[in-house]
């Protein structure tokens, strides 16, 4: 009945709406121009769809609103799982299979339905429960589903993507996903804790398709944040060391070139040789 609801919704929205337009908007519809940017290392609000265990449907309240809740509590900090804005860190995460996290996590693992969450764009307190814009933060939990127990891939990475030009008034996010890339699964009951290994990324470098400046009325440069094609994940202590070698090696070769053409002219001028064995007398 929901679903059927939404999905005419839908339908009678799009045919009225043609073309394309911003995205995310808020409650009313209108582009989330002003908001309050976040400041680094502030406590991103994450929260999450509640599901009925039975058939995942979403929990409504008794005005047909959604119901959401914090994700997991992580035994190492006694608060839901969060992010620090701007912050790429690791970390652990202990979370306990109470019987309704256990059957959820079936629903999850088997794909029924997604572990939905959500970041508000703006820092301000209260901002998506006054109808505020936000972003979707799906968790793709994988593992398998067993008779007696879930096998489950407890390793995430969280990738969120946020403005690349590192302008203060436009911390927010632009986009974001969770996903499980490890090799080892842990089997796990109700009543079982399983410990959590996050990775967490924000992208601050992605290029948008687009001049990258931010049109007035709108929160950040348009366009398409993606990555570049030859794109290699690389830490920032290694592509600092790297990058220390290249201009090594290159002001070597450089040395090493000029300094056989200037000795060669050098040699040639009588004037400059007694400057030039005076310099490099000096150098030794
Ligand atoms: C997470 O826990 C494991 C096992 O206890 C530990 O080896 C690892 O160092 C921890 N990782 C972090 C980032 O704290
Ligand atoms: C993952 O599983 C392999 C094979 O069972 C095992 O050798 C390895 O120690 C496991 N790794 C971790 C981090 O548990």
């Amino acid at each position: 009945m929901k679903l059927f609801n939404i999905a005419s919704f839908l339908t009678i929205s799009t045919s009225i709406v043609a073309g394309t337009q911003w995205y995310p908007l808020d409650i009313k519809g209108e582009i989330p121009a002003t908001f309050t940017p976040y400041k680094r290392g502030d406590n991103v609000y994450l929260d999450c769809i509640s599901r009925n265990i039975d058939n995942g449907e979403h929990k409504f309240d008794e005005q047909d609103k959604i119901i959401y809740g914090p994700f997991p509590t992580c035994k190492e900090t006694g608060k839901p799982l969060n992010f620090k804005y701007g912050i790429s860190e690791d970390f652990n995460c202990t979370i306990t299979f109470s019987d309704e996290l256990y059957h959820l996590f079936q629903l999850y693992i088997h794909e029924d339905v997604p572990f939905s969450c959500r970041l508000p764009i703006s820092s301000e307190s209260h901002y998506l429960e006054q109808g505020g814009a936000y972003i979707p933060l799906t968790f793709n939990f994988r593992g398998e589903i067993h008779d007696s127990h879930l096998d489950i891939d407890p390793t995430l990475n969280v990738l969120i993507t946020k403005p690349a030009n590192n302008n203060e008034d436009e911390n927010t996010f632009i986009s974001a996903v969770a996903y499980s890339s490890g090799t080892n699964a842990t089997r796990i009951v109700i009543g079982d804790s399983l410990t959590l290994s996050v990775a967490v990324r924000f992208l601050d470098q992605l290029k948008v398709t687009s001049s990258g400046t931010t049109p007035a009325g709108l929160p950040y440069a348009e366009g398409f944040y993606k990555f570049p094609i030859n794109f290699t994940p690389i830490s920032p202590t290694s592509s600092a060391i790297l990058l220390f070698m290249a201009v090594l090696i290159t002001g070597i070769i450089v040395f090493a070139a000029t300094y056989n053409y200037l000795s060669k002219r050098l040699i040639k001028s009588h004037k400059y040789k007694s400057v030039d064995s005076e310099a490099f007398t000096k150098m030794d």
